[in-house]
């Protein structure tokens, strides 16, 4: 098919992700609006973790990686099932499950309500929702009927502001402006409507073709091509790879010798305010391996600040995996595995 076929990608897109992905902005304008209740108490903690599952603790991942510019707190991100045993009671527990179902999310709660850890929780409702709220656990509640991954504007800027809440400034107004004003801009030439020639991620998606990505950030970029390769494989439902610079130039880097390399994309993440050795590693990486890759392509962050930076490059991606799914004729939308297992854990499992 071609992108820019409106009624084909009308066809294969059965659920209306497109219009989820073009309200992108204003659901994070609208995620910037809610709050905590009860307000959480104000002592600021020695650490933050984040628990959360898949595109839920995505929020939690873009969260660690704004804070590493100017946070004193280390961020955790938690993916699992309880709390790690670091957690104790000058800890902040940031539990996010957008379904409010995920029972290692809930467990989490579970034992912070049992160890007296503060905590907020951040769901549409299901079990942790009703836990919150019996135990006065104070709860951000997120308008429900998305997928989870296509709701990371609600599942991040209410941490954010959480964070904020408790002292920890990881972003200012005027960062949080310009990441929405990026991602209103990206809206514009990203959509259904732009034509391949001048659209990045149709473009990104045609030339990745059959081929399986392999996502390279940066230091600071490194979480965003781990997001990638999780929207790849929930959305175009195939494999991809995700790594970052520079670690993967002391290891990962001579497998790209392997005959397979042939069979992937090289994608670079780049970030506009990298630094010059990163640029650098980035230059004769693409020379030492783009030769032995099927194709290579590179993306860069849009916007100043440093949540601008990384949430442009994140809405980017978004996309790029939404036309990957309709190159290879598959629904966005559904993720019928990851719900079957759901279903066979039982009882308490969310439905994505
Ligand atoms: C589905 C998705 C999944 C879920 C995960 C946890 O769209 O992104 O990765 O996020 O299975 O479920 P929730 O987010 O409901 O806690």
């Amino acid at each position: 098919m071609t992108l820019d076929d409106q009624s084909e990608i009308k066809r294969r897109d059965l659920h209306n992700a497109r219009d989820v992905l073009a309200g992108f902005p204003a659901q994070c304008r609208d995620a910037t609006r809610l709050v905590p209740s009860p307000a959480l108490p104000r002592a600021k903690p020695a650490l933050v973790v984040v628990a959360g599952m898949g595109g839920s603790a995505a929020g939690g991942d873009l969260l660690a990686a704004c804070a590493a510019e100017r946070s004193d707190v280390p961020i955790v991100v938690h993916r699992g099932y309880g709390l790690p045993a670091i957690a104790g009671d000058r800890t902040l527990v940031i539990a996010v499950s957008y379904s409010g179902n995920t029972v290692e999310t809930v467990s989490a709660v579970e034992v912070a309500i049992a160890r007296r850890i503060p905590a907020v929780a951040l769901t549409a409702g299901g079990t942790l929702g009703a836990l919150a709220a019996r135990h006065g656990v104070p709860l951000v509640t997120l308008p429900s009927g998305l997928m989870p991954r296509m709701a990371l504007g609600y599942l991040f800027f209410p941490a954010l502001a959480a964070a904020e809440n408790v002292g920890l400034q990881i972003a200012r107004a005027d960062d949080i402006a310009d990441a929405l004003a990026t991602v209103e801009t990206l809206a514009a030439e990203l959509g259904p409507d732009r034509p391949t020639a001048t659209n990045e991620a149709k473009r990104l998606a045609v030339a990745i073709g059959t081929r399986m990505p392999a996502i390279y950030g940066g230091p600071d970029t490194g979480a965003i091509a781990y997001r990638w390769k999780t929207d790849v494989e929930e959305n175009a439902k195939t494999f991809a790879l995700a790594g970052a610079l520079p670690e993967m130039s002391h290891n990962e880097i001579e497998a790209w010798r392997a005959p397979s390399a042939a069979a992937l994309h090289l994608l670079l993440l780049r970030d506009a305010a990298e630094p010059p050795e990163i640029a650098r590693r980035f230059a004769i990486l693409r020379d030492l391996v783009a030769s032995a890759a099927g194709g290579v392509s590179e993306s860069w962050t849009r916007g100043s600040s440093r949540l601008a930076r990384l949430l442009s490059l994140v809405y980017v991606g978004q996309w790029t995996s939404y036309y990957l799914a309709l190159l290879r004729g598959i629904d966005p939308w559904s993720v019928p595995l990851l719900d079957e297992l759901k279903r066979r854990m039982g009882p308490g499992a969310s439905s994505s």
